[in-house]
């Protein structure tokens, strides 16, 4: 898979070297790249910028910039994700969706966004027609400084379901429940006895099957809160 973002704060992404991503970057499963939005700018003071029409507060990101690199960026089959807090919420369901992409470009927006023609522009019919979908999305109900971490988020969710990134690709087929609301059964390691409280006797007895049930309901009880 190959995941572009772009950012006027390439920094933000400095964390996609560590851990399980870091390596699938090294074993070639993963190809990330982050672009700096103002190497785009052609004016002196490499503006992204400008007050929006119509009034109010904030600035919006102008567009012609992101054109330049969205031309740039953009093939066949790509899935252009436009962070905003006003998107479609992001989820488990939606991580799977994207996990088959073969190319994503992140577009982290800041101050009050991205200028609208943006993504109605790769929206069009000839944009279509290539198999490239836009998406604007957000990854809750609550306002970041940015779209930096909350591509982040997705990056994570999304890569590792990708197959050789989980070093133990079993966890997947464990969770595979959380995208119908399911969230994961409680989960305990040793001691048994820590600071007074036990284990689950259920735990210890050896029943496969009774575990397996009693891990249903748990997950069932902490989906209905
Ligand atoms: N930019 C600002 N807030 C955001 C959110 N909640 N999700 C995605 N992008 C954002």
């Amino acid at each position: 898979m190959k995941i572009d973002a772009v950012t006027i704060f390439p920094e933000y992404f400095s964390p996609l070297q560590l851990s399980l991503i870091g390596k699938a970057q090294e074993n070639d499963i993963l190809d990330i790249a982050i672009h700096n939005l103002r190497d785009y700018t052609e004016d002196n003071h490499h503006s992204v910028d400008d007050t929006p029409y119509g009034g109010g507060a904030g600035m919006v990101m102008k567009p012609e910039i992101w054109g330049l690199v969205l031309d740039d960026l953009m093939i066949p089959e790509t899935d252009l994700i436009i962070l905003t807090p006003a998107g479609e919420v992001f989820d488990q369901r939606m991580a799977e969706e994207l996990s088959k992409s073969s190319h994503l470009i992140f577009a982290c927006g800041r101050y009050e966004g991205i200028d609208a023609r943006v993504g109605q522009y790769y929206s069009q019919d000839e944009f279509a027609a290539q198999g490239i979908r836009v998406r604007e999305v957000s990854i809750g109900n609550y306002v970041l400084g940015g779209g930096e971490v909350a591509a982040l988020v997705m990056i994570e969710a999304i890569t590792r379901l990708l197959p050789g990134v989980l070093g133990n690709p079993d966890s997947l087929a464990e969770e595979s429940h959380v995208e119908d609301g399911f969230l994961e059964y409680p989960n305990f390691t040793k001691p048994q006895t820590w600071r007074g409280i036990g284990v689950p006797e259920i735990l210890l007895s050896g029943n496969h099957a009774a575990i397996a049930k009693w891990r249903r309901e748990e997950a069932a009880k902490k989906a209905e809160k």
